[in-house]
C-alpha cells in the first residue's frame, strides 16, 4: 500500500493531479475539442435561435427514463444518464464499487478522485453522458437508508470527498450531477416530508459539500431532493435554486428534478428548475405554452432552461464527440480503484489482545459464520449494480490461505439462504376435486389491494419472483400488483424447520391460520424467518399475500430443514484457530426508499454472541451504510472490522487486513452512537404535524452535537485503529494574509513508532475561544492522510483558508469570522486530540 503524500492544500494538489491526468489521458480519451466560453456561449445562442418554442417545452422534460431528448435537425444527440454512485447502472452488470461511504471512511482525495474517474470510465465505456452521482447529503442519523451513498456527518469531508469524485468523473468527458440538494437526510417519508432548517444550519452543514461541488469542482449538473424545504418542495424551492444555488453560488448548469419530484407547473418553471425527470409529466408544452402566452411564465425563463442544458452539452463537446469508448466494460483499472478503497475505506473498530491480524502459520483453520460471508453485500435503490464478479470474505480468506488452510462457511440466516431455500422448496395444493396435486395456486390481481376478481389463476411450482417482470403476466397491465398464493407443505421428516419470506413491497404469511408475516406496508426486500417443529406426512396449510407498488419487486418464500444450523456453526467455531462473524445489513434491509433499524437484521446478535462464545479469536465484520447497535455483543467480541458495503473486490480487501497484508486505515467519517437516542437528531427525526422534520439540533449535528451535550459516543467521529503506533509532535500555527484575508498555516510531524508500514489521517479542528454566536466545541477544518514506514517520520502542513474560520451569522445572512481568538488542535480522531496551539486574528 504505497502512496505518495503531497503537503500542499488539497484542492491546489486537485489541480496538480488535474493537470497530470490530462496529460496522461490525451492519448487514451478522446477528448472533445474544448471551446472557449465565448465559443460555448456563440454556438448555443445559435442553437437557442433556431430552436420552436414548441422544441423547447418539449426540451425541458427528460425523455426515455435517462435521456434528454435529442433534437435531429438541429445535430443535437440524445443525451444518456445512468444511475450512480457506487458504480454505473442502467446498462447492464458494471464495476461495483465500495459504497461512497466507505470512500469517506478512506479520508483520501486521491482515491476520491480515482474512484470518480473510474466511474467516468465505466460510464464511457457505455456511451453515458451525465452520470447521477455522487450524492453530496449528510448523514445525520445512523438509520438513513441511504447514508452508505454519501460521505458522512462532517461538510468538510463530504466536500473533499464530492471534489474528487466530481473532477474525477468530468475529467473522463462525462457531466456529474450533486444530488440531492437539499436537506434529504432521511428516506423515510422522503417523497413528501418538509425538513426545517435555519439558515445558519444550512449554510453551515447542509449547503457546503454542493456549494463546493458547483464553486470549486464545477460539477455541470445538479439533482433536486424528493422532500420540501421549509415549507416548498426543492423542485420549485426559489431560495434554494434561484437565491442559493444559481445567484449566490453562480451555478451556470442544469438543475434537473429527482425522478418524479416535480408536483406543479408555474412555480416549478419559475423557480429555477431546468429540466423535468424522468419526463415533462408537468413540464411540457400543452401546459407551458399557456402559461407563456398568460405571462405567467416568461419566454426568457424558459430560454433560460434550454440555454443551461445546451451549454453543458456543448461545453462537454457531445455534439461532436463519440461517448462510448472502447474500454472494456469489465475493466481491470476499474476493479483495481474499487479494491485501494475497500482496503483504505474498512475500519478497524476493536482488536482487543492483538487479535488481529492473524497469522497464517498459526491461523489456518477458520470457520466463516453469517449470511454476508458468501456474498458481497450491497445497499439498495437506484445505486445498486450488479457486478461482473465479485470476491466475497469466504474467497478471499482462502486465497490467502491457499493450500495451507482450510475455510469452513455457515451462512446460516439471510437473503442468500432466502434465495436456495424458495428454489428447493416443494409445495402441494388441493384441486377442484379435492385431491393433493403438486405446486400452490396463484392469483394475480391488477393494483395493490387483491381486490375484484384475480385477472389470472394459475399453478406455479415455486414463490421465487426477484423483479417486476415476474409479475406481468397475462392480464396485469401496470406496474401495481397484488398476488395471493394458497397451498400447503407436507415435510417428510419430522423436525425444526425453517420459513423463510423475503419481500418488497408488502407481504403476509400465514401458517394454519397462523399470521407468522406481517410486512404490509413499502419497503425495500426484506427477509422474515420463522422456526417451526413439523411432524412427518402431515400437511400444513400456507396462505401468502404479497403487493407490489413501484421500485424493485421480490417476492420469496420456502421452508426446509436449515441445511447447517447456528450449533454446527458453534462446534466448528469451537475447533476453529479464528472466526469470522460476517454480519449486517443488505440491498434486502438498507436502501433507498426507506430507513433501517439500528439494531441488526433478526438472529444475527445471537449468532455473534454464539460464535463469540465458542472461539476466542472471534472477528466481527459490519456491512452498513452506519452505525447499528452493538451494546448486546460487543464486549464479547475481540476485533470488529467496519466493512460499510465494501464492493466487488471487499472480500480480498478484508482477508488482506485480516491476515495482515494490509494494515488498515480507514477511520469514521460519523459518529458511532452507543444508543440511537444518544443522536443528536434522535428527537427532531420523527414527524411533527405528519409532515415537518425540524432539524431542531441545528448545527450540532454528528460530533458537533454529542460534544456539546457531553455525550460518550461508542466510537467517535474520526476514529479507526491501525497495527501501528503514530506519534504527533507539537503543532505550530502561523497566521498568514492573503489578499488582506487571513489563511492559516499548521505544521506539525507524524512518526510512525511501531512495526508496521501504515498510514494515520491527522485531522485538524479548530476551536472558537471567544465567539459571539453559538458554537460547537470544535469542528474539522481540515485533514492528510499520510503513509509512513516503521520508524519514519513526516512534516504535514495544512493550510486553512478564511473560509475555513467562517461562520454564518443569520442576524445579517452573510458569513463573518466570529471571534479573533481560536485554537487549532491536532488529533488522531476528534476524541484523540494530540496538540493544540492558539491563534489571534488582528
Ligand atoms: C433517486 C435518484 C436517482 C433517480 C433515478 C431516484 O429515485 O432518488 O438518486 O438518480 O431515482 O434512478
Amino acid at each position: 500500500m504505497s502512496r505518495i503524500t503531497i503537503h500542499i492544500e488539497h484542492y491546489s494538489r486537485g489541480l496538480i493531479m488535474g493537470v497530470i491526468l490530462l496529460l496522461s489521458l490525451i492519448n487514451q480519451v478522446a477528448l472533445a475539442q474544448q471551446l472557449t466560453a465565448q465559443e460555448v456561449e456563440a454556438k448555443v445562442d445559435n442553437l437557442l435561435k433556431e430552436m420552436t418554442l414548441e422544441e423547447k417545452l418539449l426540451y425541458i422534460g427528460g425523455y426515455n427514463d435517462f435521456y434528454i431528448r435529442p433534437i435531429p435537425r438541429l445535430g443535437i444527440p440524445a443525451i444518456r444518464m445512468a444511475d450512480g454512485p457506487i458504480g454505473v447502472r442502467n446498462a447492464g452488470k458494471s464495476t461495483q464499487y465500495p459504497a461512497c461511504i466507505a470512500l469517506a471512511a478512506s479520508w483520501n482525495d486521491e482515491l476520491a478522485r480515482a474512484y470518480g474517474e473510474s466511474l467516468g470510465r465505466d460510464s464511457r465505456a457505455r456511451g453515458v453522458h451525465i452520470l447521477l452521482a455522487p450524492g453530496m447529503n449528510i448523514y445525520r442519523n445512523p438509520l438513513c437508508g441511504r447514508n452508505f451513498e454519501y460521505t458522512g456527518e462532517d461538510p468538510v469531508l463530504a466536500a473533499r470527498m464530492g471534489y474528487g469524485l466530481i473532477t474525477g468523473i468530468q475529467s473522463q468527458g462525462v457531466l456529474a450531477t450533486a444530488k440531492h440538494f437539499a436537506a434529504n437526510n432521511q428516506d423515510y417519508r422522503r417523497f413528501d416530508s418538509n425538513s426545517v432548517i435555519d439558515e445558519r444550519t444550512m449554510h453551515e452543514i447542509y449547503f457546503p459539500a454542493f456549494k463546493s461541488a458547483v464553486q470549486k469542482a464545477k460539477a455541470a449538473c445538479v439533482m433536486c431532493a424528493y422532500n420540501l424545504l421549509n415549507g416548498d418542495w426543492c423542485s420549485a424551492n426559489k431560495y434554494l435554486n434561484i437565491d442559493i444555488l444559481k445567484e449566490m453560488w453562480g451555478f451556470d448548469g442544469v438543475l434537473m428534478s429527482d425522478w418524479g419530484a416535480v408536483h406543479e407547473i408555474t412555480a416549478v418553471a419559475n423557480n429555477g428548475l431546468d429540466i423535468e425527470m424522468p419526463g415533462g409529466k408537468y413540464l411540457n408544452p400543452d401546459n407551458l405554452a399557456i402559461m407563456v402566452r398568460a405571462g405567467k411564465v416568461k419566454q426568457a425563463t424558459i430560454d433560460d432552461k434550454v440555454r443551461r442544458l445546451l451549454r453543458v452539452i456543448v461545453r462537454a463537446g457531445f455534439l461532436t464527440q463519440e461517448q462510448k469508448l472502447d474500454y472494456p466494460l469489465d475493466d481491470p483499472k476499474c476493479a483495481a480503484v474499487a479494491l485501494d478503497v475497500a482496503r483504505e475505506g474498512i475500519v478497524l473498530l476493536r482488536n482487543e489482545n492483538n487479535t488481529l491480524p492473524l497469522n497464517t502459520s498459526n491461523a489456518k483453520k477458520i470457520v466463516v459464520v453469517g449470511p454476508m460471508g458468501g456474498h458481497i453485500a450491497a445497499g439498495g435503490g437506484s445505486s445498486k449494480v450488479e457486478p461482473f464478479h465479485e470476491v466475497n470474505t469466504v474467497d478471499g480468506i482462502k486465497s490467502i490461505l491457499g493450500d495451507n488452510g482450510e475455510v469452513k462457511y455457515f451462512p446460516i440466516i439471510g437473503r442468500m439462504v432466502s434465495n436456495e431455500i424458495a428454489k428447493s422448496s416443494v409445495f402441494g395444493h388441493t384441486d377442484d376435486s379435492g385431491e393433493i396435486k403438486p405446486g400452490i395456486k396463484v392469483e394475480y390481481f391488477n393494483g395493490i389491494g387483491l381486490a375484484g376478481e384475480p385477472v389470472l389463476t394459475r399453478i406455479e411450482n415455486i414463490i421465487n419472483k426477484m423483479s417486476p417482470a415476474a409479475f406481468s403476466v397475462e392480464g396485469i397491465t401496470g406496474g401495481e400488483v397484488s398476488v395471493r398464493w394458497t397451498g400447503m407443505i407436507t415435510p417428510k421428516t419430522a423436525g425444526e424447520y425453517s420459513l423463510t419470506a423475503c419481500c418488497d413491497d408488502g407481504m403476509r404469511v400465514w401458517f394454519d391460520d397462523e399470521l407468522i408475516v406481517n410486512e404490509w406496508s413499502d419497503h425495500a426486500a426484506m427477509v422474515v424467518q420463522k422456526q417451526k417443529t413439523l411432524e412427518a406426512g402431515k400437511s400444513y396449510n400456507i396462505k401468502i399475500e404479497y403487493y407490489q407498488k413501484t421500485g424493485d419487486a421480490v417476492a420469496q418464500f420456502g421452508w426446509g430443514m436449515p441445511k447447517n444450523s447456528l450449533s454446527d456453526a458453534v462446534a466448528a467455531a469451537k475447533e476453529a484457530d479464528a472466526a469470522v462473524v460476517c454480519v449486517g445489513f443488505g440491498s434486502d434491509s438498507e436502501g433507498e426508499g426507506s430507513d433501517r433499524s439500528f439494531t441488526l437484521p433478526a438472529g444475527q446478535e445471537d449468532l455473534i454472541k454464539a460464535i463469540a462464545a465458542a472461539n476466542d479469536r472471534t472477528i466481527v465484520i459490519i456491512n452498513a451504510g452506519g452505525n447499528v447497535d452493538m451494546q448486546n455483543w460487543l464486549a464479547d467480541v475481540p476485533a470488529l472490522l467496519m466493512a460499510w458495503y465494501p464492493g466487488q473486490e471487499g472480500g480480498q480487501a478484508l482477508a488482506e487486513i485480516i491476515f495482515g497484508k494490509v494494515n488498515p486505515s480507514g477511520k469514521l467519517p460519523a459518529t458511532f452512537e452507543k444508543k440511537w437516542e444518544d443522536n443528536p437528531s434522535y428527537k427532531n427525526y420523527g414527524l411533527t404535524n405528519g409532515h415537518d422534520i425540524e432539524y431542531k439540533e441545528g448545527i450540532f449535528v454528528g460530533y458537533r452535537g454529542f460534544e456539546k451535550q457531553n455525550i460518550e459516543p461508542q466510537f467517535p467521529f474520526g476514529y479507526g485503529l491501525s497495527y501501528t503506533n503514530f506519534k504527533y509532535g507539537k503543532p505550530t500555527v502561523t497566521v498568514e494574509r492573503e489578499n488582506d484575508l487571513p489563511v492559516i498555516s499548521v505544521k506539525f510531524t507524524i512518526e510512525n513508532t511501531g512495526e508496521f508500514a501504515g498510514s494515520e489521517t491527522a485531522q485538524v479542528y479548530l476551536s472558537w475561544l471567544d465567539a459571539r454566536l453559538p458554537q460547537p466545541v470544535k469542528a474539522l477544518k481540515g485533514f492528510q492522510k499520510v503513509a509512513l514506514q516503521p520508524g519514519e517520520s513526516k512534516e504535514v502542513n495544512i493550510t486553512l483558508s478564511t473560509e475555513a474560520l467562517a461562520s454564518f451569522d443569520p442576524e445579517i445572512h452573510n458569513w463573518i469570522i466570529d471571534g479573533k481568538k481560536f485554537e487549532i488542535l491536532i488529533g488522531s480522531s476528534s476524541a484523540d486530540i494530540r496538540g493544540k496551539a492558539a491563534f489571534t486574528l488582528k
